[in-house]
């Protein structure tokens, strides 16, 4: 069931539909009346392809209230307004979406949009707690342009990222606030290395894991910096600042500086291991000295960020229990599979958490979806046997960094209480 209320983003439903009806889902569009003089009837109708009511006095012999928020497996309101949380929050049923969420049982995820002061209204603010508190996923609107001129936190996300978290929250039961308070210090998307001022040497990470992994971080509470190279064009996830960088050494001088305030740092940037050692001032022209010379082009060791943050924290540069999680992006040889060249990358670069994943062959890269194996390593473990393996099934980048991020919070949990006793 997709619930809409009454406000100038109403007529990115339209595109919510879609988002789930070609995941599969059979979607029945609850407008209020209100949300009907953005979008009519017809176009929810057509989309949805299921009949469209905003009153419980609609096919009353069918009980109609009762039955779609009953039979719904998942309920997600887009865009709730400020008035409709109220009245969520007041437990009221005084039209056909209210009504329909009081019967309903299956997950319910709420995706505000509202002028920011109407967000950080105290009203709202006790509102939005009084849902989060009865197991109700609010969602933290976006920030950015406003229907005037006015900017900040109140913008409703953007269809695809609400299906998403929507799909993931429902998968866990509902999306909890367990990194409230902390910093999360993630980099993504791949490094480019200047040839000269209009060639580089990059990867074909698309940066989709990072920003997946910081849409996930900010609605689980987390304050988050996104330190992001070159990646696809992704829209920005809620309580995040974006740092844009293009080489390595700019993305070392970025998480160098922020991993010191951070409570949990997430290397998912697919870093260049080599650069050019030099770099041309000027473009190198065809059949020019400087050209001739890239037939064998000489490079420079790039250094390991991941274990520069390890090393930091063991020098005591970061708190001691800063949480850092890395990425192995393997193929595999004849020497090893996938699997052990993780393992062994955990024990080496001696982070807290490894996600290891194969790729190659179309896999992960640029693609929607991942899957692989969650590392950790047993306190002293110094044998890649002994690293501890956990099968992250097939799922979308979210679902991923919702497995990732649940694995950061036993940790912290593990700490806080080995801290009690
Ligand atoms: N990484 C890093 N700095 C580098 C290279 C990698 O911080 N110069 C980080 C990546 O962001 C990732 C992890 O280290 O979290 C593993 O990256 P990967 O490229 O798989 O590992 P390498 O150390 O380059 O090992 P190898 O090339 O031998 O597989």
């Amino acid at each position: 069931m997709l619930g809409v209320a009454g406000g100038i983003a109403a007529y990115k439903a339209c595109h919510l539909v879609r988002e789930f009806s070609e995941h599969g889902a059979d979607v029945t569009v609850v407008p209020t009346p209100n949300a009907l003089k953005f979008v009519g009837a017809a176009t929810f109708e057509a989309l949805s392809g299921n009949p469209v009511a905003t009153d419980v006095f609609t096919g009353v012999d069918e009980v109609r209230h009762v039955r779609v928020g009953q039979e719904s497996d998942l309920v997600v309101i887009a865009p709730a307004t400020a008035d409709l949380i109220a009245r969520l929050a007041a437990g009221r049923a005084d039209d056909l979406l209210t009504a329909s969420v009081l019967v309903a049982t299956c997950p319910v995820v709420v995706a505000p949009a509202m002028h920011t002061e109407m967000w950080l209204n105290p009203a709202t603010r006790d509102n939005v707690a009084t849902l989060r508190r009865r197991g109700i996923t609010v969602l933290d609107p976006a920030s950015g342009r406003l229907t005037g001129p006015d900017s900040g936190p109140g913008r409703l996300l953007e269809p695809a990222q609400i299906a998403e978290l929507a799909r993931t929250a429902a998968a866990r039961g509902g999306l909890s606030r367990p990194l409230e308070g902390t910093t999360v210090l993630i980099s993504a998307g791949g490094t480019r290395e200047g040839l000269d001022p209009v060639r580089y040497l990059g990867n074909r990470s698309s940066g989709r894991q990072g920003f997946a992994l910081a849409e996930v971080a900010g609605q689980l509470g987390a304050r988050v910096e996104l330190v992001a190279g070159a990646t696809d064009a992704l829209p920005t996830p809620a309580n995040t600042t974006v740092t844009r960088i293009e080489s390595t050494a700019e993305l070392k001088a970025a998480v160098d500086e922020r991993a010191p305030r951070a409570d949990v740092v997430i290397m998912a940037a697919a870093v260049s291991d080599f650069r050019p050692a030099s770099v041309a001032g000027a473009k190198m022209k065809k059949g020019s000295e400087a050209e001739a010379g890239l037939e064998t082009l000489q490079m420079a060791e790039n250094p390991d960020i991941l274990r520069g943050v390890v090393a930091a924290r063991e020098s005591g540069a970061l708190g001691g229990d800063t949480v850092i999680v890395g990425f192995a992006a393997e193929t595999g040889d004849e020497d090893a599979d996938a699997l052990e060249y993780g393992r062994r990358k955990l024990l080496k670069k001696g982070c807290d958490v490894i996600l290891c994943n194969e790729v190659g062959q179309g896999r992960a890269f640029g693609t929607p979806d991942n899957a692989g194996w969650l590392l950790t390593a047993p306190e002293g473990a110094t044998d890649p046997a002994d690293v501890t393996v956990r099968e992250v099934p097939r799922g979308s980048k979210q679902e991923i960094a919702a497995e990732i991020l649940a694995e950061v919070v036993r940790i912290r949990h593990a700490d806080n209480s080995a801290l009690q006793d």
